[in-house]
């Protein structure tokens, strides 16, 4: 048991670009009576984010700091065995992951982070997942804009179709948005080890199986044409599709024969053609060591969009989803979706995890499986929209 920990919440990375904003978060949103500390590597530092944390709610001004460094195990198995549910936004988490995910298995403590960063999260299945699912500890990746509006927005359109029937989903993503030192820097390291992602993606789906009786599939048909208005799609390999599989295989409410597909919707064929190129040579550049050294100076860690520019950003995933003979479009919306709306995503679901009443999981699950409805509606309250555009 957890309840007698010392905190309901440790963030940890809160002097960085996410983490800063998810501590702001915290302070003007946390239930009230949430115990939560402030930890990082760095005393200086998170004293500053106290004092701006303490500005958006003042009672905060005695948060407590606590010492932790991935480079210090012991420091790591501190935050990790003081605290219900640990949040982190320390990244990349290929390189300073792992030792909070193996401390939080083996301590019981549900662990939340913002990987979008396919190999780290399936190492860390195959290698905590059944440590986890011993001591109770829900691991929960990708609690930000990768993955939950792909999760959770897929999850609310099965629930609008019937049971027990075959059902295909598609995403279409409208953007608008930018990006952080850190993710800059996870981005690279991703696309500089496609093997070592593929052979991970191969080790998993070969020591998880497949779930009895039941089909889960991601679409690799060709981008259709956006069904749900006009304009130009592109095929979006990102994290979210291998997600939402996951949440199709955990829950049955998907149906025996599940089928997702997840793509970038633009309005104009000279906007699909720029992005199509962009991300190619994104892609070449960060195989080439010299080049890739180059890209990351583009941005350091710890620098990210100002608030003015946070303020224009936005983001609509559109979901189309078929089964039974009905046919439904439905909608997950915000505002700035990599920093702002992904505070508000991350620091609402170490929240759910703190104090709702959720389904019984163990292990490396899904926002979806975890927790479901109940953050759905917390998101909703904090200002996310999910909605049902066309119920068919
Ligand atoms: N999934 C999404 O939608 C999404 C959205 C936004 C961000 N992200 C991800 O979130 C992560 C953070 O992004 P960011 O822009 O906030 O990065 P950032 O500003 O560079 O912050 C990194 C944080 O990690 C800390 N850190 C680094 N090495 C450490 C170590 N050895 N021990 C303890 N702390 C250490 C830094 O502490 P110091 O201040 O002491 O250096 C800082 O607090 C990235 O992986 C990014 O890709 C994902």
């Amino acid at each position: 048991m957890t309840a007698d920990r010392p905190y309901d919440i440790v963030l940890f990375g809160a002097t960085g670009f996410a983490g800063g904003l998810t501590a702001e978060y915290l302070a003007g949103h946390a239930d009230p009576g949430t115990r939560w500390a402030l930890a990082g590597r760095n005393q200086a530092t998170l004293t500053e984010v106290r004092d701006r944390v303490a500005a958006v709610n003042p009672a905060c001004a005695d948060l407590p700091l606590l010492h932790a460094d991935t480079a210090d195990t012991a420091s790591i198995e501190e935050i990790a065995g003081a605290a219900r549910v640990v949040i982190t936004t320390v990244g990349p988490y290929a390189q300073h992951g792992e030792p909070l995910v193996a401390a939080c298995a083996r301590a019981g403590t549900d662990y939340v982070d913002l990987a979008g960063e396919p190999t780290f999260i399936d190492r860390m299945y195959l290698k905590y997942h059944e440590e986890a699912t011993r001591s109770g500890a829900r691991i929960v990746h990708a609690c930000g804009f990768d993955s939950i509006p792909a999760d959770l927005g897929v999850y609310f359109t099965v629930k609008q179709l019937p049971e027990d029937v075959p059902l295909h989903v598609e995403g279409f993503l409208r953007v608008h948005g930018d990006v952080s030192g850190g993710t800059l820097h996870s981005a690279i390291g991703i696309f500089a080890d496609v093997p070592g992602m593929m052979s991970a993606e191969r080790e998993r789906r070969r020591v998880e199986g497949r779930p009895a009786g039941r089909r889960v599939r991601i679409s690799r048909r060709p981008a259709p044409k956006t069904r749900v208005g006009d304009g130009w799609t592109l095929p979006l390999p990102v994290l979210d599709p291998q997600i939402v599989a996951r949440s199709a295989a955990a829950l049955d409410r998907y149906g025996p024969d599940f089928c997702y597909g997840h793509y970038l919707a633009v309005r104009r064929l000279a906007g699909a053609v720029g992005l199509a190129a962009g991300a190619g040579a994104l892609f070449t550049l960060a195989q080439l060591p010299p080049a890739r050294a180059l890209l990351l100076r583009f941005r350091a860690p710890g620098e990210g969009p100002s608030a003015e520019r946070r303020a224009r950003n936005w983001f609509s995933l559109t979901f189309a989803g078929e089964g039974g003979g009905r046919r439904v479009v439905t909608e997950v919306a915000g505002g700035d979706p990599g920093y702002t709306e992904t505070a508000r995503m991350l620091g609402e679901s170490a929240l759910c995890l703190a104090h709702d009443d959720l389904p019984e999981t163990a292990g490396q699950v899904t926002t979806a499986a975890a927790m479901g409805d109940a953050l759905i509606d917390r998101l909703v309250k904090a200002g996310l929209t999910f909605r049902v555009l066309d119920a068919g």
